[in-house]
This record gives C-alpha cells, sequence and structure tokens, in this order.
C-alpha cells in the first residue's frame, strides 16, 4: 500500500529563511528554464533471479525533473530497479516507459558507489568516456572540460585518477555522467564512500547539478538523512514492492538538521523498522 507523508513550513519560517538566503541561492530556488528531464512510468514490474523473486509488482511514475529517493533494507532490490531503469538487466514483466520522446542511449546514465574509472586515461579522457558515440565529435574536448569545471575540477584535466582523493574521483565520475547531458540520472550509493564532510559537499554538488540541469534524478541511499536532504520524494521498498511513498514538500535550499527534516527522517526511518521487524 502506498502512503504519502506530506510535511510543509509554516509560512513565518518560509520567510525567516528566505531573508537570510544569499541572493543566488534565491535565484536557484526557481526550476531550471529548459527541464530536460523525462518521466518514467514503471507499471506492473517484476525481476527475479532463479527462486528469488526479488521485485514482485513495482507501480511508480516519476513525473519529469523530480529528484526520488529509494531506500530499503540491504537486498531488497534497489540496485536491481536502478539496473532495470538504466536496461542493463532485462525484466521479467511489466513495463518501464520514459513518456513519448525518443530515447538515446545516452540519456539515461548510472553512477555507482565505486568510480569505476581508467587507470590507463587521464581525467579528461575518463570524462569524455561518458559521450558515449559522441566521444570522437569534434567538441568533445570542450564538453568534457565544461563537464570537469561544473564538478570544480577543471584544474585536474590532466591528471591520472590514481593521484585523486575518494571524493574527487566521485566529481570525475559525476563528470562523466553529465557531460551527456542524461535526461535521467540514476545513483546506486554514490556518497556511500565518502567521508562525512566530503559526503556533505558531495550532496551538493548533486543538488545544484540537478537544479542547473533539470534531469531526473532517482538517488538510491542508505542514508535517510541523505534522501530528505535531497529529494523531493522518498520512496521506500519493502518486499518486492513499494511500501511508503513519501513527499518531501520542504523548501529548498534546505537547511540541514531542522526539524522538520528530523521529523521526516524519523517517520521514514521507523517504516523501514517496522518492515524490518515483520522478517
Ligand atoms: N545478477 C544477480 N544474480 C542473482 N541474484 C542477484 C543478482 N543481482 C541481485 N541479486 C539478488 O537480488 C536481491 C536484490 O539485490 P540488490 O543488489 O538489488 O539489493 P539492494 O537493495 O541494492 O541491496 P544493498 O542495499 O545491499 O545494495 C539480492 O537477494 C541479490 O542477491
Ligand atoms: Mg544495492
Amino acid at each position: 500500500m502506498q502512503t504519502a507523508l506530506r510535511t510543509s513550513l509554516p509560512e513565518t519560517e518560509r520567510a525567516g529563511r528566505a531573508t537570510f538566503a544569499p541572493t543566488a541561492r534565491v535565484v536557484r530556488e526557481e526550476r531550471p528554464v529548459q527541464a530536460s528531464g523525462l518521466p518514467l512510468n514503471i507499471r506492473g514490474l517484476r525481476k527475479s533471479f532463479g527462486d528469488n523473486e526479488v521485485l514482485r509488482g513495482i507501480d511508480l511514475h516519476i513525473p519529469a525533473g523530480q529528484f526520488v529517493a529509494i531506500v530499503g533494507k540491504s537486498g531488497c532490490g534497489k540496485s536491481t530497479l536502478l539496473r532495470l531503469i538504466a536496461g542493463l538487466e532485462k525484466i521479467d514483466a511489466g513495463s518501464i516507459s520514459f513518456g513519448d520522446a525518443a530515447i538515446k542511449p545516452e540519456d539515461i546514465r548510472v553512477m555507482f558507489q565505486e568510480p569505476r574509472l581508467l587507470p590507463w586515461a587521464r581525467v579528461l579522457s575518463n570524462v569524455e568516456v561518458g559521450l558515449g558515440r559522441d566521444r570522437s565529435s569534434s567538441d568533445a574536448h570542450a564538453r568534457a572540460e565544461k563537464a570537469l569545471a561544473e564538478v570544480g575540477l577543471a584544474d585536474k584535466r590532466d591528471q591520472w585518477p590514481s593521484v585523486l582523493s575518494g571524493g574527487q574521483k566521485q566529481r570525475v565520475a559525476l563528470a562523466r555522467a553529465l557531460v551527456s547531458h542524461p535526461r535521467v540520472l540514476a545513483f546506486d550509493e554514490p556518497l556511500g564512500a565518502l567521508d562525512a564532510l566530503t559526503r556533505i559537499s558531495m550532496q551538493r554538488l548533486l543538488e545544484r547539478v540537478w537544479r542547473d540541469q533539470g534531469f531526473t534524478a532517482i538517488l538510491v541511499t542508505h542514508d535517510v538523512s541523505e534522501a530528505v536532504a535531497l529529494a523531493d520524494r522518498v520512496v521506500v521498498i519493502d518486499e518486492g514492492r513499494i511500501a511508503h511513498d513519501v513527499m518531501v514538500n520542504v523548501a529548498r535550499p534546505r537547511e540541514r538538521g531542522s526539524a522538520e527534516l528530523a521529523g521526516l527522517e524519523g517517520a521514514i526511518l521507523s517504516n523501514l523498522l517496522s518492515a524490518d521487524d515483520r522478517v
């Protein structure tokens, strides 16, 4: 059964925040002018591995440009769902569609927990890999440089991956995912291996590029506070189905650690714990 918990700020609190927010961030509050995201329609999606029925009928509509976080206990099928969305795995039953638009392979990208950089290629070449078929085009370098600049690593273009920190490698992986201007970007625990401070700065970067580029974002995470800080909506998967579907109606920029986000996080965590209790 799907349920929706909604929260919203009292008007006074909203106004107070707007007063203190720097101008640049207020401007970013507006939706991107050219929303490039694709909507996702998932109907009756099923996937088994042998006798293991992992997904048992997932129904989910994601409007274009929405930021959705997917949470659930380990082994519940989150990565499987992302792999099916990205076309990396075959569907047993049901369907996944992306609106009426004709889509190209570059439109849908996945970023994983490990950066998966090519050790023998310099940073810029690693980003160019994300261009796929366009890699040989005359503007490939320029596009890769722009993507590197977006993640704040323009000065690392000629470095080898081995000399980068874990957070920098993840930013290169993000640039590689962004360079083709994906219309759906799926993240599978992309920040799971990072220390707490790097993780927070990467969360801000993810939110910024999502707002700037307008892709539809699907973030799998174990971290419920990360989910409520970043997403418009948090979907909880349990026993192969969507157990809860929670809207995060909290204005951006969000104040980390606010009572409002903490309350939402607590409600989702208790859903997850009660799901565990049934096992
Ligand atoms: N290629 C595969 N072959 C066989 N079983 C698989 C395969 N991929 C996933 N599974 C099984 O499907 C189930 C769901 O796996 P999945 O990786 O989607 O879980 P998850 O929710 O991402 O877990 P985690 O939070 O630990 O990453 C698990 O029981 C797993 O063993
Ligand atoms: Mg997983």
